[in-house]
């Protein structure tokens, strides 16, 4: 079955470096895909965005994170409609990593999946439980899910998102089989009606894919994302 596999380059590679890995790794990492029915979007720095673009215009590229206001006094933030200038098709948004490090809130996420789905790109939405909420982990998918549900309904658009338990980002440690069916079954009753397209992300490597992808549709992939090597196996085992 197709799955949707999003690269987090996050913070890692400076812009010569990724570069250079765009220029000698990504035609054969294309060529693998090429092989399967999946789609890759790969999600690099900003600066790195427009000429990846150049190069490659037909590969899906995405943002790891957008302003919360279209434009304005926001220093630092970088505007959806600078996104949509350069066509991009995705958007990560609410992060761990920018709810621990940059005080992201649910009602800021909440702004930014707005905009996004105004301007028809579409959000990828990160949620999922720190390893003290782990008993909790229905009433903290629920408060992250509520303000954005309305949206989707408004914009009568696929919510796309990506469950990733704190606990196993960067970790080496995934959940369980089942731990992992639970989530997703929580994930689809808070959206129902929606049909909402469903990530898995934290710690992904090739045997995680294997043991997972009968139970999601797709995943969220961060250091190991950026080994080709590593990346075109877990193409292969999608
Ligand atoms: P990881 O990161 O694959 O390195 O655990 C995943 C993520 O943060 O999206």
């Amino acid at each position: 079955m197709k799955k949707l596999i999003i690269a987090n380059w996050k913070m890692e590679l400076s812009h010569d470096q990724a570069c250079s890995w765009l220029e000698s790794d990504l035609p054969d990492v294309q060529k693998t895909l090429s092989e399967t029915p999946h789609s890759l979007v790969i999600c690099p720095s900003y600066t790195v965005i427009p000429y990846a673009i150049s190069l490659y215009p037909d590969n899906l590229w995405g943002a790891q994170d957008c302003g919360f206001k279209e434009r304005g006094p926001y220093t630092g933030d970088v505007s959806v409609l600078s996104l949509n200038d350069l066509s991009l098709a995705y958007c990560l948004v609410g992060h761990s990593e920018r709810r621990r490090f940059h005080g992201e809130t649910d009602k800021r996420v909440a702004q930014k999946v707005e905009l996004l789905l105004k301007h028809t790109i579409t959000p990828v939405v990160c949620i999922g439980e720190t390893a003290e909420q782990k008993n909790q982990r229905s009433e903290v998918l629920k408060k992250q899910l509520s303000a954005l549900l309305p949206l989707y309904a408004q914009y009568q658009a696929q919510p796309v998102i990506a469950y990733e338990p704190v606990w196993s980002i960067g970790t080496g440690i995934i959940p369980s089989s089942d731990e992992l069916k639970a989530a997703v079954i929580v994930i689809k009753e808070l959206c129902d009606p929606l049909k909402p397209l469903i990530l898995y992300g934290g710690s992904v490597e090739e045997k995680t894919v294997q043991e997972f992808s009968s139970l999601v549709d797709g995943f969220l992939i961060g250091s190991a994302s950026l080994d080709p090597g590593r990346l075109k196996k877990i193409i292969i085992s999608c």
